[in-house]
């Protein structure tokens, strides 16, 4: 049976690619306060966007980057809320790019450009769902609330605060999110856990300023030394994490989650291959997948002190700081867990040094359960548009907004990822297959019209 959804889709492929196109060349990067206007640009680009197809758009200014809200009423009375954002991280290390990151290109039927699978690319496979079903079927199934933030990569909470304030006006029966991946680029997949995050600097500081290492070397503590062991002491070197009290809400995996896990026949060598390394590492006692969706990890994202140029310079640096994130895991608590660690470096810290710590961003885990009926009317959009079977798999990475909209508008919500976890997403050559994108849009304009 041909579909005139799906056929439009397909008929109108080029120009959805060039639309795209123009949404990633705008440098919304919101961590970075030199993009500020451009972010803003962004937002109203989206904004610009929708009003052509029909919405009621609008930018909400609440303090931090604007909120994207826009809506269109549909023939049933059922609202879906599709979130995703429109910043996207920063384009470095940007001489690695084959590319330039802000000139999206195609390469082998794949585009690469910052933002074309986190979350560009995937934002725009709704956008494109809602326009088809529109030019098709002369109105959307039901009511479509698209709520787009831009400060997502950048640990902000506009939108949290906004959902909060508002939720009586964003009821919904369903949230769909579209940020996270399938297993495999032939097996589209519906993520029912996302690990919560927690973010924090530690700056060892010494002597008021660098000092040569002949004259006060073994007479004063070595900061970057210090650090070094702080960190030592926070993970064994089998991976589990030192800090007390650390595991104490972790919920283990159930046995249906582990034989299914088992089931992917995850392909370590394949791994390693990829990420160029001589082996894989993580706590002992759990399978690849078990660390990556659903263990707990403390992570070091960058470590830096002392002198970094060429060749050998001889100082005690004055200082050195290490950036460190924690992912969690349902069901420990941002708030607790960041006490404990912070408790615990402070422990390990010797007395010859001042320890500074810097709080950042911190959200909660997810986990869903898989048997409610809007995952499994997703199951069969995706199913549709793929003309594949679904899996469920966990994430390891976290959308932060995701614990509020469970919180505070108590609907279901349906992670529905098309990327892959090698898009290359956050570092260089970030891309997405676009046949992913026809297939997503697809199995977005499915879901619409199931629910
Ligand atoms: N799209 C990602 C989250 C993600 C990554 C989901 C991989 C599933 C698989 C999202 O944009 C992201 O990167 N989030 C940040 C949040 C952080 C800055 C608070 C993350 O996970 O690091
Ligand atoms: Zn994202």
């Amino acid at each position: 049976m041909t579909d005139r959804v799906e056929a439009y889709i397909d008929e109108n492929q080029d120009r959805f690619i060039e639309e795209l196109k123009q949404f990633m060349r705008i440098p919304s990067v919101s961590a970075q306060e030199k993009h500020d206007a451009d972010t803003r640009a962004c937002a109203q680009w989206v904004v610009d966007h929708l009003k052509g197809l029909g919405f009621q758009a609008g930018l909400i200014d609440i303090g931090g980057k604007p909120i994207v809200r826009a809506a269109k009423k549909g023939k049933s009375s059922k609202r879906v809320l599709i979130y995703g954002h429109y910043d996207v991280q920063p384009e470095d290390p940007v001489g690695e790019w084959k590319t330039p990151p802000f000139e999206p290109t195609i390469r082998d039927g794949i585009l690469y450009g910052r933002g074309a699978t986190d979350d560009k690319g995937q934002v725009f496979t709704h956008f494109k769902a809602v326009e088809s079903l529109l030019k098709t079927e002369g109105g959307l199934p039901c009511e479509v609330l698209f709520l787009l933030e831009g400060e997502e990569e950048s640990g902000g909470d506009a939108l949290a605060r906004y959902v909060s304030q508002a939720k009586d006006e964003l009821k919904a029966d369903a949230v769909v999110v579209s940020d996270s991946t399938m297993y495999d680029a032939n097996t589209p997949a519906i993520t029912y856990g996302l690990r919560g995050i927690i973010a924090l600097e530690a700056i060892v500081r010494g002597p008021a300023s660098d000092v040569h290492s002949g004259a006060y070397g073994g007479g004063v503590a070595n900061p970057a030394m210090v650090l070094a062991q702080i960190l030592a002491a926070c993970v064994s070197r089998e991976g589990k994490v030192l800090v007390p009290h650390f595991y104490d809400d972790v919920v283990p995996l159930q046995d249906w989650e582990r034989q299914s896990f088992r089931k992917l026949n995850f392909n370590d060598g394949a791994l390693a291959k990829e990420l160029n390394v001589p082996h894989l590492h993580g706590e002992s006692g759990y399978s690849t997948l078990e660390r990556l969706w659903a263990r707990p990890t403390f992570e070091v994202n960058g470590i830096f002190g002392g002198y970094q140029g060429q060749r050998s310079k001889t100082i005690i640096p004055a200082s050195a700081t290490a950036k460190i994130t924690c992912r969690l895991v349902s069901n420990q608590d941002p708030a607790r867990v960041r006490d404990l660690v912070i408790e615990h470096i402070r422990s390990v810290c010797p007395n010859t040094v001042r320890l500074e710590i810097n709080e950042f961003g911190a959200s909660p885990p997810v986990l869903f359960d898989v048997n409610n009926p809007m995952i499994r009317a997703a199951q069969e959009a995706i199913r549709k548009g793929f003309s594949r079977d679904t899996v469920f798999i966990r994430c390891g990475g976290s959308i932060p907004v995701v614990s509020t909209f469970v919180e505070q508008l108590g609907c279901p919500v349906v992670l529905m990822g098309f990327g892959l976890d090698s898009d290359g997403p956050h570092g260089p050559n970030e891309h997405f297959s676009l046949d992913s994108f026809r297939r997503g849009t697809k199995a977005a304009a499915q879901l619409l019209r199931m629910t």
